[in-house]
């Protein structure tokens, strides 16, 4: 099953207009593959959305960091699904696992939310990951199955949905998951879909990586078979970020 190859930045929380303009310059000028072959979705904070959509190339598109779990209202801070899609937005990323350890974002709260984005027309990235700790336990497979669980009980189209594998201990650490272990795991949350939704969707859904992705490191992780793309942090605010689209080749 051909399953186009997807490749996210995710700026988390940095930027300044100016340094946020000279990434987006650097992204306009890259050469990388179609996007027949590659799809590309960057994610500025919520202050930027507006400024990187309006100057980023119109190959690439861009996404939100999160979004509120409902109608917007009395909920001081949120952003809602609504507003994202009022601005043109067409992505969301919801339960990376800095939202769920830092704020607590439940797996039932991170269902919830991918429904309530994917009902007002978003299309998300939903993350799941383990621990170091649950890692050394060996449950790994328990814990990204119980978020994805989440997830599935609450949604019935998944195809809007990116599944994101990032385990917590590469996040930011340059201790990328090998790609045996980056493998191992998108085998088995495919084994999970295709046994828990339908085999559509286990053979349709990607299941992309995160977690100290690199101009280095990107060719061999995208090479195994159940790793449709990546989601990157740190180096997707660098020019290595074009080396790492170009993997999709
Ligand atoms: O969402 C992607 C992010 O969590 C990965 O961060 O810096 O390890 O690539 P990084």
């Amino acid at each position: 099953m051909a399953r186009k190859f997807f490749v996210g930045g995710n700026w988390k929380c940095n930027g300044t207009t100016e340094e946020l303009k000279k990434i987006v310059n650097v992204l306009n000028e890259g050469q990388v593959p179609s996007s027949d072959v590659v799809e590309v979705v960057v994610s500025p904070p919520f202050v930027y959305l507006p400024l990187v959509k309006n100057l980023l190339r119109p190959d690439f598109h861009v996404s939100a960091q999160n979004c509120w779990v409902k109608k917007g209202g009395a909920f001081t801070g949120e952003v809602s699904a609504e507003m994202l899609v009022n601005l043109g937005i067409p992505w969301v990323i919801i339960g990376h696992s800095e939202r769920r350890l830092i704020l607590n974002e439940s797996n039932e709260f991170v269902g919830d939310k991918v429904a309530y984005a994917l009902a007002q027309g978003l299309k998300v990235i939903a993350c799941v990951g383990e621990t170091l700790e649950q890692r050394e336990a060996g449950s790994t497979m328990d814990v990204v199955a119980a978020q994805t669980k989440a997830i599935a009980e609450r949604v019935s189209n998944w195809s809007d949905v990116v599944l994101a594998y990032e385990p917590v201990w590469a996040i930011g650490t340059g201790k990328v998951a090998t790609p045996a272990q980056a493998q191992e795991v998108h085998f088995e949350l495919r084994k999970w879909l295709h046994a828990n939704t339908t085999p559509e969707v286990a053979e349709t859904t990607r299941i992309i990586y995160g977690g100290s992705v690199s101009g280095a490191n990107c060719k061999e992780l995208a090479a195994k078979p159940d790793v449709d793309g990546f989601l990157v942090g740190g180096a997707s605010l660098k020019p290595e970020f074009i080396d790492i689209i170009k993997s999709a080749e």
